[in-house]
Protein backbone atom coordinates (compact mmCIF):
# COMPACT_ATOMS: atom_id res chain seq x y z
CA UNK A 1 0.00 0.00 0.00
CA UNK A 2 1.43 3.45 -0.82
CA UNK A 3 1.74 5.25 1.91
CA UNK A 4 -0.12 8.44 2.90
CA UNK A 5 0.89 12.13 3.85
CA UNK A 6 -0.88 14.91 5.37
CA UNK A 7 -0.72 18.38 3.11
CA UNK A 8 -1.73 21.05 5.15
CA UNK A 9 -2.68 24.35 3.24
CA UNK A 10 -2.34 27.16 5.79
CA UNK A 11 -4.01 29.59 3.57
CA UNK A 12 -7.64 27.89 4.53
CA UNK A 13 -6.18 25.91 7.49
CA UNK A 14 -7.53 22.42 5.44
CA UNK A 15 -5.41 19.40 5.80
CA UNK A 16 -6.00 17.18 2.99
CA UNK A 17 -4.78 13.04 3.16
CA UNK A 18 -3.19 11.72 -0.12
CA UNK A 19 -1.59 9.39 -0.91
CA UNK A 20 2.31 9.42 -2.19
CA UNK A 21 3.03 10.44 -5.67
CA UNK A 22 0.24 12.72 -5.86
CA UNK A 23 0.16 15.51 -8.26
CA UNK A 24 0.02 18.58 -6.22
CA UNK A 25 -2.45 20.61 -7.99
CA UNK A 26 -4.80 17.66 -8.52
CA UNK A 27 -4.72 16.75 -4.62
CA UNK A 28 -5.56 20.26 -3.97
CA UNK A 29 -8.06 20.39 -6.66
CA UNK A 30 -9.35 16.83 -4.70
CA UNK A 31 -9.81 18.80 -1.64
CA UNK A 32 -12.13 21.37 -3.40
CA UNK A 33 -8.93 23.84 -4.07
CA UNK A 34 -8.68 24.57 -7.49
CA UNK A 35 -5.48 26.72 -9.29
CA UNK A 36 -4.79 28.53 -12.54
CA UNK A 37 -4.05 26.22 -14.96
CA UNK A 38 -3.70 27.78 -17.78
CA UNK A 39 -1.62 25.60 -19.52
CA UNK A 40 -3.44 22.68 -18.84
CA UNK A 41 -0.60 21.31 -16.26
CA UNK A 42 2.45 21.16 -18.51
CA UNK A 43 5.01 23.80 -16.45
CA UNK A 44 4.21 26.19 -19.19
CA UNK A 45 2.19 29.30 -17.87
CA UNK A 46 3.57 29.71 -14.27
CA UNK A 47 0.52 30.00 -13.08
CA UNK A 48 0.12 27.57 -10.27
CA UNK A 49 2.32 28.89 -8.10
CA UNK A 50 2.16 27.64 -4.29
CA UNK A 51 4.80 28.54 -1.61
CA UNK A 52 6.55 25.36 0.30
CA UNK A 53 6.15 26.91 3.43
CA UNK A 54 7.33 22.76 5.26
CA UNK A 55 8.35 19.57 3.57
CA UNK A 56 10.86 18.34 1.48
CA UNK A 57 10.07 18.18 -2.20
CA UNK A 58 12.59 17.42 -5.24
CA UNK A 59 14.38 20.37 -6.68
CA UNK A 60 12.71 22.13 -9.84
CA UNK A 61 13.82 20.96 -13.14
CA UNK A 62 15.74 23.69 -15.73
CA UNK A 63 12.74 25.04 -17.34
CA UNK A 64 10.57 25.26 -14.06
CA UNK A 65 13.17 26.76 -12.03
CA UNK A 66 13.81 29.29 -15.16
CA UNK A 67 10.18 30.17 -15.43
CA UNK A 68 9.93 30.93 -11.51
CA UNK A 69 12.63 33.31 -11.80
CA UNK A 70 11.94 34.77 -14.22
CA UNK A 71 8.54 35.69 -12.50
CA UNK A 72 10.76 36.85 -9.48
CA UNK A 73 9.68 34.21 -7.51
CA UNK A 74 11.51 32.53 -4.29
CA UNK A 75 13.21 29.21 -4.58
CA UNK A 76 10.58 28.33 -2.05
CA UNK A 77 7.83 28.89 -4.72
CA UNK A 78 6.61 25.76 -7.04
CA UNK A 79 4.80 25.28 -9.77
CA UNK A 80 1.63 23.15 -8.52
CA UNK A 81 1.42 20.75 -11.69
CA UNK A 82 5.15 19.97 -11.39
CA UNK A 83 5.11 18.88 -8.02
CA UNK A 84 4.55 15.18 -6.62
CA UNK A 85 3.89 14.54 -3.02
CA UNK A 86 6.47 12.93 -1.63
CA UNK A 87 6.17 13.37 2.22
CA UNK A 88 4.09 15.59 4.50
CA UNK A 89 3.84 19.50 2.81
CA UNK A 90 3.01 22.57 4.05
CA UNK A 91 1.97 24.88 1.51
CA UNK A 92 0.57 28.39 1.28
CA UNK A 93 -1.12 29.70 -2.32
CA UNK A 94 -0.57 32.87 -3.47
CA UNK A 95 -4.07 35.14 -4.51
CA UNK A 96 -2.61 34.94 -7.94
CA UNK A 97 -3.15 30.81 -8.20
CA UNK A 98 -6.49 30.86 -7.34
CA UNK A 99 -8.78 31.23 -10.43
CA UNK A 100 -10.87 34.52 -9.34
CA UNK A 101 -14.20 36.14 -10.40
CA UNK A 102 -13.77 37.61 -14.44
CA UNK A 103 -15.47 40.77 -15.14
CA UNK A 104 -17.58 39.93 -17.61
CA UNK A 105 -16.70 43.23 -19.92
CA UNK A 106 -19.79 42.86 -22.06
CA UNK A 107 -23.17 41.42 -22.51
CA UNK A 108 -22.46 41.19 -26.70
CA UNK A 109 -24.80 43.44 -29.61
CA UNK A 110 -28.23 41.82 -30.48
CA UNK A 111 -29.92 43.37 -33.23
CA UNK A 112 -33.35 43.89 -31.98
CA UNK A 113 -36.08 41.40 -32.11
CA UNK A 114 -39.05 40.14 -31.42
CA UNK A 115 -39.00 38.25 -28.22
CA UNK A 116 -41.24 34.50 -28.63
CA UNK A 117 -39.81 31.73 -26.05
CA UNK A 118 -40.25 28.51 -26.22
CA UNK A 119 -41.34 28.11 -22.97
CA UNK A 120 -44.79 29.67 -21.92
CA UNK A 121 -46.74 29.41 -18.27
CA UNK A 122 -50.58 29.48 -18.41
CA UNK A 123 -52.44 29.57 -15.27
CA UNK A 124 -55.57 27.83 -15.38
CA UNK A 125 -58.68 26.38 -13.77
CA UNK A 126 -59.90 23.57 -15.49
CA UNK A 127 -63.51 22.84 -15.50
CA UNK A 128 -64.26 20.02 -12.47
CA UNK A 129 -65.02 16.88 -14.29
CA UNK A 130 -69.28 16.14 -13.72
CA UNK A 131 -71.95 13.88 -15.24
CA UNK A 132 -72.99 16.10 -17.67
CA UNK A 133 -69.59 17.21 -19.10
CA UNK A 134 -66.93 14.45 -18.57
CA UNK A 135 -63.93 15.70 -19.73
CA UNK A 136 -61.02 14.46 -18.07
CA UNK A 137 -58.48 17.05 -15.93
CA UNK A 138 -56.08 16.82 -19.13
CA UNK A 139 -58.82 17.08 -21.92
CA UNK A 140 -60.60 20.44 -20.21
CA UNK A 141 -57.00 21.68 -20.14
CA UNK A 142 -56.38 21.07 -23.62
CA UNK A 143 -59.78 22.80 -24.33
CA UNK A 144 -58.77 25.67 -21.56
CA UNK A 145 -54.98 26.13 -23.61
CA UNK A 146 -57.12 25.66 -27.08
CA UNK A 147 -54.65 23.19 -28.64
CA UNK A 148 -53.69 19.43 -27.97
CA UNK A 149 -51.00 18.83 -25.93
CA UNK A 150 -48.08 16.25 -25.39
CA UNK A 151 -48.86 14.71 -22.30
CA UNK A 152 -45.83 12.82 -20.23
CA UNK A 153 -47.26 10.19 -17.39
CA UNK A 154 -45.05 12.60 -14.86
CA UNK A 155 -46.86 16.20 -15.81
CA UNK A 156 -50.43 14.36 -15.70
CA UNK A 157 -49.84 12.70 -12.81
CA UNK A 158 -48.65 15.74 -10.72
CA UNK A 159 -51.96 17.56 -12.42
CA UNK A 160 -54.73 16.36 -9.53
CA UNK A 161 -52.54 17.30 -6.25
CA UNK A 162 -51.53 20.68 -8.08
CA UNK A 163 -55.11 20.98 -8.73
CA UNK A 164 -56.03 20.67 -4.98
CA UNK A 165 -53.01 22.29 -3.13
CA UNK A 166 -53.81 25.62 -5.66
CA UNK A 167 -57.44 25.82 -4.86
CA UNK A 168 -58.43 24.89 -8.33
CA UNK A 169 -56.45 26.71 -9.90
CA UNK A 170 -52.60 25.60 -11.80
CA UNK A 171 -50.38 27.09 -13.58
CA UNK A 172 -48.98 24.47 -16.54
CA UNK A 173 -45.38 25.06 -18.36
CA UNK A 174 -45.54 24.42 -21.86
CA UNK A 175 -42.36 23.92 -24.46
CA UNK A 176 -42.94 24.98 -28.13
CA UNK A 177 -46.77 24.87 -27.69
CA UNK A 178 -47.28 21.50 -26.64
CA UNK A 179 -45.18 20.04 -24.31
CA UNK A 180 -46.19 20.36 -20.25
CA UNK A 181 -42.66 20.53 -18.70
CA UNK A 182 -44.37 21.72 -15.71
CA UNK A 183 -47.50 21.66 -13.60
CA UNK A 184 -47.77 23.76 -10.77
CA UNK A 185 -50.25 24.72 -7.87
CA UNK A 186 -51.90 28.08 -7.90
CA UNK A 187 -50.72 31.22 -9.66
CA UNK A 188 -46.72 30.69 -10.62
CA UNK A 189 -46.13 32.54 -14.19
CA UNK A 190 -44.25 35.05 -12.58
CA UNK A 191 -41.36 32.42 -12.07
CA UNK A 192 -40.46 31.31 -15.69
CA UNK A 193 -37.14 31.55 -16.86
CA UNK A 194 -34.19 30.34 -18.57
CA UNK A 195 -29.94 30.67 -19.16
CA UNK A 196 -27.79 31.04 -21.95
CA UNK A 197 -24.69 29.91 -21.82
CA UNK A 198 -21.63 30.96 -23.70
CA UNK A 199 -18.92 28.32 -23.49
CA UNK A 200 -15.87 29.38 -24.72
CA UNK A 201 -13.09 27.12 -24.89
CA UNK A 202 -10.94 29.78 -22.37
CA UNK A 203 -13.99 31.34 -20.66
CA UNK A 204 -17.69 30.42 -19.94
CA UNK A 205 -20.45 32.81 -19.24
CA UNK A 206 -23.51 32.56 -18.13
CA UNK A 207 -27.09 34.39 -17.75
CA UNK A 208 -29.87 34.28 -15.50
CA UNK A 209 -33.28 35.49 -18.02
CA UNK A 210 -36.60 36.18 -16.80
CA UNK A 211 -38.32 34.22 -19.64
CA UNK A 212 -41.83 36.72 -19.58
CA UNK A 213 -39.54 39.94 -19.50
CA UNK A 214 -36.52 39.30 -21.81
CA UNK A 215 -34.36 41.04 -18.66
CA UNK A 216 -31.13 39.30 -17.53
CA UNK A 217 -31.52 38.98 -13.56
CA UNK A 218 -27.98 37.80 -13.23
CA UNK A 219 -24.65 37.07 -14.96
CA UNK A 220 -21.54 35.76 -13.99
CA UNK A 221 -18.11 34.32 -15.60
CA UNK A 222 -15.58 31.86 -14.81
CA UNK A 223 -11.84 30.33 -17.10
CA UNK A 224 -13.71 26.84 -18.34
CA UNK A 225 -12.47 24.14 -15.88
CA UNK A 226 -11.58 22.41 -18.86
CA UNK A 227 -7.82 23.99 -18.73
CA UNK A 228 -6.58 21.82 -16.93
CA UNK A 229 -6.85 18.80 -19.43
CA UNK A 230 -5.70 21.60 -22.25
CA UNK A 231 -5.28 25.65 -22.81
CA UNK A 232 -6.87 24.78 -26.74
CA UNK A 233 -9.26 22.51 -28.60
CA UNK A 234 -7.03 20.57 -29.64
CA UNK A 235 -5.31 19.18 -26.80
CA UNK A 236 -8.74 18.33 -25.01
CA UNK A 237 -10.06 16.69 -28.13
CA UNK A 238 -6.57 14.50 -27.93
CA UNK A 239 -7.70 13.96 -24.19
CA UNK A 240 -11.11 12.80 -24.80
CA UNK A 241 -10.23 9.84 -27.65
CA UNK A 242 -6.98 9.32 -26.20
CA UNK A 243 -8.03 8.16 -22.81
CA UNK A 244 -10.68 6.17 -21.74
CA UNK A 245 -12.42 8.31 -19.17
CA UNK A 246 -11.16 11.10 -21.05
CA UNK A 247 -14.78 12.29 -22.72
CA UNK A 248 -16.67 11.59 -19.54
CA UNK A 249 -14.09 13.86 -17.78
CA UNK A 250 -14.13 16.24 -19.92
CA UNK A 251 -18.29 16.27 -20.65
CA UNK A 252 -18.52 16.06 -16.59
CA UNK A 253 -16.25 18.98 -15.97
CA UNK A 254 -18.12 21.49 -17.91
CA UNK A 255 -21.86 20.03 -17.07
CA UNK A 256 -20.49 20.27 -13.30
CA UNK A 257 -19.56 23.86 -14.21
CA UNK A 258 -22.29 25.42 -15.54
CA UNK A 259 -24.47 23.52 -13.16
CA UNK A 260 -22.60 25.56 -10.04
CA UNK A 261 -22.36 28.85 -12.39
CA UNK A 262 -26.55 28.59 -12.61
CA UNK A 263 -27.17 27.85 -8.93
CA UNK A 264 -24.73 30.77 -7.80
CA UNK A 265 -27.07 33.15 -9.98
CA UNK A 266 -30.08 31.76 -9.03
CA UNK A 267 -29.59 32.06 -5.64
CA UNK A 268 -28.54 35.31 -5.58
CA UNK A 269 -31.58 36.28 -7.71
CA UNK A 270 -33.91 34.65 -5.70
CA UNK A 271 -35.00 32.25 -8.43
CA UNK A 272 -35.83 28.84 -7.86
CA UNK A 273 -33.61 26.36 -10.00
CA UNK A 274 -36.98 24.54 -10.88
CA UNK A 275 -38.38 26.99 -12.66
CA UNK A 276 -35.51 27.05 -14.95
CA UNK A 277 -37.00 25.53 -18.34
CA UNK A 278 -34.98 25.90 -20.94
CA UNK A 279 -30.67 26.39 -21.49
CA UNK A 280 -29.53 27.35 -24.84
CA UNK A 281 -25.76 27.24 -25.07
CA UNK A 282 -23.48 28.53 -27.71
CA UNK A 283 -20.10 26.70 -28.00
CA UNK A 284 -17.59 25.88 -30.94
CA UNK A 285 -18.16 22.37 -32.07
CA UNK A 286 -15.45 20.50 -29.91
CA UNK A 287 -17.75 22.33 -26.43
CA UNK A 288 -20.80 21.30 -27.79
CA UNK A 289 -19.40 18.02 -28.51
CA UNK A 290 -18.53 18.20 -24.82
CA UNK A 291 -21.50 18.78 -23.23
CA UNK A 292 -23.29 16.32 -24.81
CA UNK A 293 -20.83 13.59 -24.20
CA UNK A 294 -20.59 12.71 -28.08
CA UNK A 295 -17.53 11.39 -29.08
CA UNK A 296 -14.90 14.28 -30.80
CA UNK A 297 -12.99 11.52 -32.61
CA UNK A 298 -13.89 13.14 -36.36
CA UNK A 299 -12.75 16.35 -35.60
CA UNK A 300 -9.59 14.83 -34.56
CA UNK A 301 -8.97 14.08 -38.19
CA UNK A 302 -9.62 15.51 -41.46
CA UNK A 303 -12.27 16.53 -42.83
CA UNK A 304 -12.90 17.67 -39.42
CA UNK A 305 -16.62 17.18 -38.99
CA UNK A 306 -18.94 17.23 -35.99
CA UNK A 307 -21.10 14.20 -35.42
CA UNK A 308 -24.05 16.53 -35.35
CA UNK A 309 -24.42 20.42 -36.52
CA UNK A 310 -28.31 20.77 -35.27
CA UNK A 311 -28.43 20.39 -31.97
CA UNK A 312 -29.61 16.88 -30.34
CA UNK A 313 -32.38 16.74 -28.36
CA UNK A 314 -31.57 16.77 -24.64
CA UNK A 315 -33.49 17.34 -21.61
CA UNK A 316 -31.17 18.85 -18.21
CA UNK A 317 -32.15 15.92 -15.88
CA UNK A 318 -30.12 13.76 -18.49
CA UNK A 319 -26.91 16.12 -18.56
CA UNK A 320 -26.76 16.09 -14.53
CA UNK A 321 -27.98 19.97 -14.90
CA UNK A 322 -30.24 20.54 -11.22
CA UNK A 323 -32.62 23.01 -13.22
CA UNK A 324 -36.21 21.80 -14.12
CA UNK A 325 -35.39 18.31 -14.85
CA UNK A 326 -37.40 18.13 -17.77
CA UNK A 327 -36.08 21.90 -18.80
CA UNK A 328 -34.54 21.31 -22.64
CA UNK A 329 -31.03 21.80 -23.41
CA UNK A 330 -30.55 23.29 -26.74
CA UNK A 331 -27.39 24.02 -28.55
CA UNK A 332 -26.81 26.75 -31.63
CA UNK A 333 -26.04 24.50 -34.17
CA UNK A 334 -22.42 23.98 -35.45
CA UNK A 335 -21.36 25.64 -38.68
CA UNK A 336 -18.49 23.70 -40.21
CA UNK A 337 -15.41 22.11 -38.80
CA UNK A 338 -14.44 23.92 -36.32
CA UNK A 339 -16.47 26.40 -36.85
CA UNK A 340 -19.29 26.43 -34.17
CA UNK A 341 -22.54 26.98 -32.30
CA UNK A 342 -20.37 30.12 -30.93
CA UNK A 343 -20.39 31.26 -34.08
CA UNK A 344 -24.08 30.91 -35.34
CA UNK A 345 -25.35 32.57 -32.81
CA UNK A 346 -22.98 35.61 -33.15
CA UNK A 347 -24.29 35.74 -36.90
CA UNK A 348 -28.16 35.37 -35.63
CA UNK A 349 -26.99 37.71 -32.73
CA UNK A 350 -25.83 40.63 -36.00
CA UNK A 351 -28.29 39.24 -38.15
CA UNK A 352 -25.66 38.43 -40.33
CA UNK A 353 -28.23 36.89 -42.59
CA UNK A 354 -29.86 40.00 -43.55
CA UNK A 355 -27.05 42.33 -43.67
CA UNK A 356 -26.60 43.97 -46.79
CA UNK A 357 -23.52 45.13 -48.79
CA UNK A 358 -20.01 42.90 -48.32
CA UNK A 359 -19.52 42.42 -44.78
CA UNK A 360 -16.76 40.73 -42.73
CA UNK A 361 -17.15 39.42 -39.25
CA UNK A 362 -14.34 38.81 -37.29
CA UNK A 363 -14.29 36.39 -34.26
CA UNK A 364 -10.87 37.14 -32.09
CA UNK A 365 -11.26 33.95 -29.34
CA UNK A 366 -8.62 31.36 -28.97
CA UNK A 367 -9.90 29.91 -32.44
CA UNK A 368 -9.85 32.88 -34.84
CA UNK A 369 -13.20 32.41 -36.47
CA UNK A 370 -13.91 34.65 -39.98
CA UNK A 371 -17.18 35.22 -42.09
CA UNK A 372 -17.73 36.37 -45.25
CA UNK A 373 -20.83 37.73 -46.45
CA UNK A 374 -20.83 39.20 -50.23
CA UNK A 375 -23.21 38.92 -53.32
CA UNK A 376 -25.55 37.12 -51.15
CA UNK A 377 -23.14 33.81 -50.39
CA UNK A 378 -21.63 33.35 -46.81
CA UNK A 379 -18.50 31.31 -46.71
CA UNK A 380 -16.73 30.69 -43.18
CA UNK A 381 -12.58 29.98 -41.65
CA UNK A 382 -11.46 29.10 -38.67
CA UNK A 383 -7.66 30.22 -37.63
CA UNK A 384 -5.65 28.78 -34.91
CA UNK A 385 -4.97 32.26 -33.11
CA UNK A 386 -4.58 30.32 -29.78
CA UNK A 387 -5.38 31.48 -26.59
CA UNK A 388 -2.86 34.85 -26.47
CA UNK A 389 -5.69 37.37 -27.01
CA UNK A 390 -6.96 35.91 -24.12
CA UNK A 391 -4.24 36.69 -21.93
CA UNK A 392 -3.79 32.98 -21.19
CA UNK A 393 -0.75 31.96 -23.17
CA UNK A 394 1.55 35.01 -22.12
CA UNK A 395 4.18 34.89 -19.53
CA UNK A 396 1.91 38.17 -17.65
CA UNK A 397 -1.05 37.40 -19.56
CA UNK A 398 -4.19 37.36 -17.57
CA UNK A 399 -8.30 37.11 -17.81
CA UNK A 400 -9.81 40.86 -17.87
CA UNK A 401 -9.70 40.38 -13.66
CA UNK A 402 -9.11 43.46 -11.72
CA UNK A 403 -5.34 44.50 -11.74
CA UNK A 404 -4.87 43.90 -15.60
CA UNK A 405 -3.49 46.17 -17.89
CA UNK A 406 -6.47 47.11 -20.35
CA UNK A 407 -5.20 49.93 -22.49
CA UNK A 408 -1.97 51.26 -22.61
CA UNK A 409 -0.18 54.32 -24.35
CA UNK A 410 3.18 56.20 -24.10
CA UNK A 411 3.89 59.27 -22.57
CA UNK A 412 8.02 59.12 -21.44
CA UNK A 413 7.11 55.58 -20.62
CA UNK A 414 4.04 52.99 -20.66
CA UNK A 415 1.25 54.24 -19.55
CA UNK A 416 -1.37 52.42 -18.29
CA UNK A 417 -4.75 51.71 -17.35
CA UNK A 418 -5.71 48.19 -15.44
CA UNK A 419 -9.53 46.93 -14.82
CA UNK A 420 -11.10 48.11 -12.06
CA UNK A 421 -7.81 51.10 -11.65
CA UNK A 422 -6.31 48.46 -9.67
CA UNK A 423 -2.64 47.56 -9.06
CA UNK A 424 -0.74 46.13 -11.78
CA UNK A 425 -1.06 42.21 -12.17
CA UNK A 426 -0.63 41.36 -15.10
CA UNK A 427 -1.94 42.29 -19.22
CA UNK A 428 -5.41 40.72 -20.64
CA UNK A 429 -6.08 41.35 -24.84
CA UNK A 430 -6.82 44.58 -25.01
CA UNK A 431 -3.44 45.83 -23.50
CA UNK A 432 -1.47 43.55 -25.40
CA UNK A 433 -2.89 44.95 -28.39
CA UNK A 434 -1.99 48.33 -27.22
CA UNK A 435 1.57 47.45 -25.58
CA UNK A 436 2.47 46.10 -29.49
CA UNK A 437 1.18 49.03 -30.75
CA UNK A 438 3.07 51.30 -28.89
CA UNK A 439 6.38 48.96 -28.38
CA UNK A 440 6.39 48.87 -32.79
CA UNK A 441 5.63 53.07 -32.69
CA UNK A 442 8.60 53.34 -30.36
CA UNK A 443 11.11 51.31 -31.93
CA UNK A 444 10.95 49.13 -29.03
CA UNK A 445 9.91 46.40 -31.45
CA UNK A 446 11.24 45.41 -34.69
CA UNK A 447 8.54 44.77 -37.36
CA UNK A 448 9.72 41.20 -37.89
CA UNK A 449 8.86 40.85 -33.81
CA UNK A 450 12.05 41.00 -32.29
CA UNK A 451 12.65 42.97 -28.84
CA UNK A 452 15.26 45.78 -29.50
CA UNK A 453 15.69 46.69 -25.81
CA UNK A 454 18.79 46.27 -23.64
CA UNK A 455 17.38 43.66 -21.03
CA UNK A 456 15.77 41.60 -23.81
CA UNK A 457 12.32 42.57 -22.88
CA UNK A 458 9.44 45.43 -22.82
CA UNK A 459 8.90 46.70 -19.87
CA UNK A 460 5.06 47.46 -19.22
CA UNK A 461 4.74 48.27 -15.46
CA UNK A 462 6.91 47.13 -12.18
CA UNK A 463 7.53 43.33 -13.08
CA UNK A 464 4.89 43.25 -15.68
CA UNK A 465 7.04 42.47 -18.94
CA UNK A 466 6.70 41.28 -22.40
CA UNK A 467 9.32 38.85 -22.85
CA UNK A 468 10.56 37.55 -26.63
CA UNK A 469 8.59 33.95 -25.99
CA UNK A 470 5.25 36.19 -25.61
CA UNK A 471 6.01 38.31 -28.81
CA UNK A 472 6.26 35.21 -30.41
CA UNK A 473 3.06 33.98 -29.36
CA UNK A 474 1.02 37.19 -30.17
CA UNK A 475 3.17 37.07 -33.56
CA UNK A 476 1.63 33.80 -34.14
CA UNK A 477 -1.95 34.48 -33.32
CA UNK A 478 -2.04 38.35 -35.42
CA UNK A 479 -0.81 35.80 -38.32
CA UNK A 480 -3.08 33.51 -38.09
CA UNK A 481 -6.37 35.74 -37.99
CA UNK A 482 -4.38 38.44 -40.93
CA UNK A 483 -3.41 35.34 -43.35
CA UNK A 484 -7.02 33.95 -43.05
CA UNK A 485 -8.61 37.54 -43.13
CA UNK A 486 -6.82 37.88 -46.42
CA UNK A 487 -7.52 34.84 -48.00
CA UNK A 488 -11.12 34.34 -47.49
CA UNK A 489 -11.06 38.33 -49.04
CA UNK A 490 -9.14 36.88 -52.29
CA UNK A 491 -10.84 33.64 -52.69
CA UNK A 492 -13.86 36.05 -52.70
CA UNK A 493 -12.37 37.80 -55.64
CA UNK A 494 -12.53 41.28 -53.20
CA UNK A 495 -10.36 43.93 -52.04
CA UNK A 496 -9.67 45.00 -48.77
CA UNK A 497 -11.50 47.98 -49.62
CA UNK A 498 -14.91 46.65 -51.17
CA UNK A 499 -15.63 45.80 -47.73
CA UNK A 500 -18.63 47.71 -46.50
CA UNK A 501 -18.30 46.23 -42.49
CA UNK A 502 -15.98 44.71 -40.59
CA UNK A 503 -17.32 43.29 -37.17
CA UNK A 504 -15.22 42.65 -34.63
CA UNK A 505 -16.60 40.24 -32.00
CA UNK A 506 -14.91 38.42 -29.20
CA UNK A 507 -14.14 38.71 -25.48
CA UNK A 508 -11.70 41.60 -25.80
CA UNK A 509 -13.75 44.04 -24.66
CA UNK A 510 -15.35 47.37 -25.56
CA UNK A 511 -12.12 48.87 -25.26
CA UNK A 512 -9.99 47.63 -27.81
CA UNK A 513 -8.32 50.01 -29.48
CA UNK A 514 -9.32 49.78 -33.18
CA UNK A 515 -6.76 51.86 -34.12
CA UNK A 516 -3.85 50.02 -32.54
CA UNK A 517 -5.29 46.64 -33.93
CA UNK A 518 -5.00 47.66 -37.37
CA UNK A 519 -1.39 49.27 -36.32
CA UNK A 520 -0.33 45.41 -35.46
CA UNK A 521 -2.03 43.98 -38.32
CA UNK A 522 -5.12 42.25 -35.73
CA UNK A 523 -7.73 43.79 -38.53
CA UNK A 524 -7.27 45.02 -41.85
CA UNK A 525 -7.06 49.10 -42.42
CA UNK A 526 -10.30 50.62 -43.65
CA UNK A 527 -11.98 53.83 -42.62
CA UNK A 528 -12.71 53.40 -39.00
CA UNK A 529 -15.83 54.10 -39.35
CA UNK A 530 -16.56 50.85 -40.88
CA UNK A 531 -15.38 48.72 -37.80
CA UNK A 532 -18.15 47.72 -35.51
CA UNK A 533 -17.34 46.33 -32.06
CA UNK A 534 -20.25 43.82 -31.06
CA UNK A 535 -18.20 42.11 -28.36
CA UNK A 536 -19.04 39.00 -26.62
CA UNK A 537 -21.81 37.88 -29.59
CA UNK A 538 -22.35 34.39 -29.06
CA UNK A 539 -23.57 34.94 -25.22
CA UNK A 540 -25.68 37.19 -27.37
CA UNK A 541 -26.64 34.82 -29.94
CA UNK A 542 -27.59 32.43 -26.97
CA UNK A 543 -29.68 35.21 -25.57
CA UNK A 544 -31.21 35.62 -28.54
CA UNK A 545 -31.91 31.92 -29.11
CA UNK A 546 -33.57 31.66 -25.68
CA UNK A 547 -35.66 34.43 -26.57
CA UNK A 548 -37.06 33.63 -29.80
CA UNK A 549 -37.91 30.08 -31.01
CA UNK A 550 -38.52 31.50 -34.47
CA UNK A 551 -34.48 32.28 -34.12
CA UNK A 552 -33.37 29.13 -34.43
CA UNK A 553 -34.89 28.33 -37.52
CA UNK A 554 -33.61 30.67 -39.31
CA UNK A 555 -30.06 30.13 -37.85
CA UNK A 556 -30.54 26.87 -38.41
CA UNK A 557 -31.67 26.89 -42.22
CA UNK A 558 -28.44 30.05 -42.63
CA UNK A 559 -25.62 27.91 -41.09
CA UNK A 560 -26.63 25.17 -43.46
CA UNK A 561 -25.78 27.54 -46.57
CA UNK A 562 -22.87 29.02 -45.21
CA UNK A 563 -19.65 27.55 -47.39
CA UNK A 564 -16.52 26.41 -45.10
CA UNK A 565 -12.93 27.48 -46.50
CA UNK A 566 -10.06 25.31 -45.19
CA UNK A 567 -7.21 27.35 -44.72
CA UNK A 568 -4.45 24.55 -44.34
CA UNK A 569 -5.70 23.28 -47.69
CA UNK A 570 -5.07 26.05 -49.24
CA UNK A 571 -1.90 26.25 -51.83
CA UNK A 572 -1.26 29.79 -50.93
CA UNK A 573 -1.77 29.90 -47.41
CA UNK A 574 1.78 29.22 -46.04
CA UNK A 575 2.95 31.99 -48.15
CA UNK A 576 0.36 34.17 -46.14
CA UNK A 577 0.72 33.22 -43.18
CA UNK A 578 4.68 33.50 -43.58
CA UNK A 579 4.23 37.52 -44.98
CA UNK A 580 1.81 38.23 -42.17
CA UNK A 581 4.40 37.13 -38.68
CA UNK A 582 5.33 40.80 -40.07
CA UNK A 583 4.08 42.93 -37.58
CA UNK A 584 2.51 46.29 -39.43
CA UNK A 585 -0.64 47.31 -40.88
CA UNK A 586 -1.95 44.94 -43.99
CA UNK A 587 -0.09 46.01 -46.80
CA UNK A 588 -1.82 46.35 -50.68
CA UNK A 589 -5.83 46.13 -51.43
CA UNK A 590 -5.94 42.42 -51.68
S1 LIG B 1 2.53 25.97 -15.13
FE1 LIG B 1 1.28 24.77 -13.95
S2 LIG B 1 -0.54 24.93 -14.97
FE2 LIG B 1 0.71 26.09 -16.21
Amino acid sequence: VAPSYAVDVLTVRKRIRTAEGGRLDEVLRSAGIPLNLYCGGRGLCGKCVVEIVRGKVSPPGGPEAALLAGKGFSPRHRLACMLRVRGPLSVRIPRGSVPGKIRVLDAGFAEKFEPAPAVKKYVIAPEAPSLDAPLSLAESLEKKLGRRLALSPEAVGELPGALVRGGGKVTVTVLDGREILDVESGDETDGCFGVAVDIGTSTVVVELIDLNTGRTRGRTASINAQVRFGPDVVTRISHAYEKPEGLSELSAVIRSQIDEMIRELAGKAGVPTGQIYEIVTAGNTAMTHFLFGVPVNTLAVAPFHGVFAVSPEARAGSLGLNVHPRARVYAAPNVRGFVGGDIAAGLSAVGMSGRTGRVLFVDLGTNGEIVLKAGGATSTTSTAAGPAFEGLSISCGMPALPGAVAEARWSGGFKVRTVGNKDVRGICGTGLIDILAVALAKGLLSSSGRIRTETGDIPVAGEVVLTQADIRGLQLAVAAVKSGVRMMIEQSGLRISDLDEILVAGGFGASLNIRNAMAVGLLPGVPERKVVFVGNTSLAGARKLLLSFPARDAIETYAKKIRHVSLASGRDFQDHFVSALEFGPYSGDV
